[in-house]
């Protein structure tokens, strides 16, 4: 009998911890926030929630730069509250996901501290890629390599007696060092990690950088640097993607059923994974590595049905065809917000972007496989776009002076209830101010005034999460392309269910005669509205 695994068609909701919920005052939300938010959570009808990264660290990519992969950060709580949360959420039925950052540590961590007090080829520094510079004076870096998130990936260390000194590696900024996963020491101190958070009761992980951890052994030049630099994604062949990662998921995944084998609970691995093609990503998931992926490409996609056809057909056949499940993903905290992504060029106040979105959300839950939500997408809160220079956090705009692809207008704080900013979000003093400045506007998306209007983007994420409960043609499975107009996508899945998204400004006609079960907008019977998804029994 082919046994459900829970996760291969679970809905999973990105709690970006500073930005949820403060119960400290301070205008950064923190565990205990998030612990208040559950019945939310709850209510709205997700699987179960992925928490970014909460553990120590100097903030400087607002996390992402781990000091202590065993411990929480005093802005976010401690180990205590880390234990209340775990326990309510799983009196309430929620699983808990953590963020691990395996390709890069910060540069507070001990064991760097260790490595630059180090000599040049000690077991310390070791643990990272230290390499001695080009040029006559080693003032070179040692390869072309550009980082992430701008400027070159090496940087130069002062050595202990005061010399100009080796140059050490960062795929992203300098005060994120990247581990060497060839060092077998760093490879059973994640083991420590795992087994830490497990011991905790902790559902599985959200693995960030995914194709990282291992670089090419010998370093070499990049063919195209400048190819690397024009993108976030891992485009560098050399510094992504090495074949000795698929080892490293293979152990991870045998420690998670470890853990099954002792308790019956299925643990959930989904990696961030961002390689060139949806065969290159099948990779990840096979039976014995990750459970999940992100998929992007859909993600990626421009309002198109071309394109979201491509897309969803790709996965289909490359990852769901392997027997893996495709995760689907619209939203996170490195995005431009889907109503604002997908409103552009339109004049703004039009709706078309909110409509746009929307209806992608229909389409996403209605795919096979397993979907995740990003916090606020259920409210369908727009993208910031006009936040202030002095309150950009993002390192990118540190790094690169651009703001073009800068991600703090996605991780402003959320909207709970009243008219004015904090907007409930910190409960501390009336002065308190969150740590990003929301707009006025939020006021129309505050989760109070989102629940009690039943026209909001928050029922139809509920509505449509509880029909993907209770109708077995949802989840897992697979879907049929049913033919339309141009401008149109239709498919069926299992038994007659029929999902389709109008992505055209124009009504077409609906491919199923009557009331839809739930659209993402007014849908009379046997029209489906521009810029508008439904989905139907077809009982023909
Ligand atoms: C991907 C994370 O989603 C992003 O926020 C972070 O900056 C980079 N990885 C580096 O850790």
């Amino acid at each position: 009998m082919n046994r459900h695994h829970w996760w291969r068609d679970a809905v999973i909701y990105q709690v970006y911890v500073r930005s949820f919920l403060d119960s400290t005052g301070d205008g950064i939300g923190d565990l205990a926030g998030v612990r208040a938010g559950l019945p939310y959570l709850k209510k709205l009808g997700v699987d179960g929630i992925w928490l970014s990264p909460f553990y120590p660290s100097p903030q400087h990519d607002h996390g992402y730069d781990v000091a202590d992969y065993r411990d929480v950060d005093p802005v976010f709580g401690d180990l205590a509250e880390f234990d209340r949360l775990a326990a309510a959420a799983r009196r309430l039925g929620v699983k808990v996901l953590l963020d691990i950052v395996p390709n890069h540590c910060s540069s507070e961590h001990p064991w760097f501290r260790d490595a630059l007090a180090a000599a040049p080829g000690s077991p310390e520094r070791a643990r990272f890629h230290f390499a001695d510079g080009r040029g006559p004076d080693g003032a070179e870096p040692p390869n072309n390599w550009h980082a992430m998130f701008g400027g070159p990936a090496w940087t130069r260390v002062t050595e202990p007696d005061g010399s100009p000194g080796q140059w050490y590696l960062h795929m992203f900024t300098p005060e994120q060092p990247d581990w060497n996963w060839r060092d077998p020491e760093v490879a059973a101190d994640f083991d420590r990690t795992l087994r830490f958070w497990l011991d905790r009761g902790v559902d599985g992980f959200r693995i960030d950088v995914a194709a990282g951890l291992f670089k090419h052994p010998a370093l070499p030049d990049s063919p195209d640097p400048e190819a690397d630099a024009r993108t976030r994604d891992s485009v560098n062949p050399l510094a992504w993607n090495q074949p000795e990662v698929h080892d490293v998921w293979r152990h991870w995944r045998a420690v998670c059923e470890e853990y099954t084998a002792r308790d019956g609970r299925e643990r959930l691995m989904v990696g961030e994974v961002s390689v060139p093609t949806a065969r290159e990503h099948a990779r990840y998931v096979r039976a014995d590595e990750l459970h999940q992926a992100f998929f992007f490409d859909l993600l990626g996609a421009p309002w198109d049905d071309d394109a979201f056809r491509k897309v969803i057909t790709e996965a289909m056949q490359d990852i769901a065809g392997t027997g893996s499940t495709v995760t689907w993903v619209l939203n996170n905290h490195d995005q431009v917000r889907t109503v604002t992504r997908y409103g552009e060029p339109a004049p703004e106040g039009s709706g078309l972007g909110a409509a746009r979105a929307r209806a992608a959300a229909l389409l996403m839950l209605a795919l096979p496989g397993a979907a995740y939500i990003y916090q606020g997408e259920e409210l369908g809160l727009p993208e910031v776009v006009d936040l202030p220079d002095d309150v950009l956090t993002d390192p990118i705009f540190r790094r690169t002076g651009s703001r073009a692809r800068i991600r703090d207008g996605c991780r402003v704080p959320l909207p709970w209830s009243g008219q004015a900013s904090p907007f409930g979000f910190t409960s501390g003093a009336e002065s308190a101010k969150p740590w990003l400045p929301q707009p006025e506007y939020f006021a129309e998306y505050a989760t109070h005034r989102a629940l009690a209007d039943t026209r909001s983007s928050w029922h139809l994420y509920r509505d449509g999460l509880q029909l993907r409960s209770a109708l077995p043609q949802l989840g897992e499975g697979t879907l049929r392309w049913l033919d339309t107009q141009p401008g149109v996508l239709a498919f069926s899945r299992g038994d007659g269910l029929v999902c389709a998204v109008n992505f055209t400004a124009a009504p077409v006609p609906a491919p199923v005669p009557g009331t839809p079960l739930l659209a993402s907008g007014p849908c009379p019977p046997g029209v489906l509205p521009g810029s508008t998804a439904a989905w139907w029994i077809d009982g023909s």
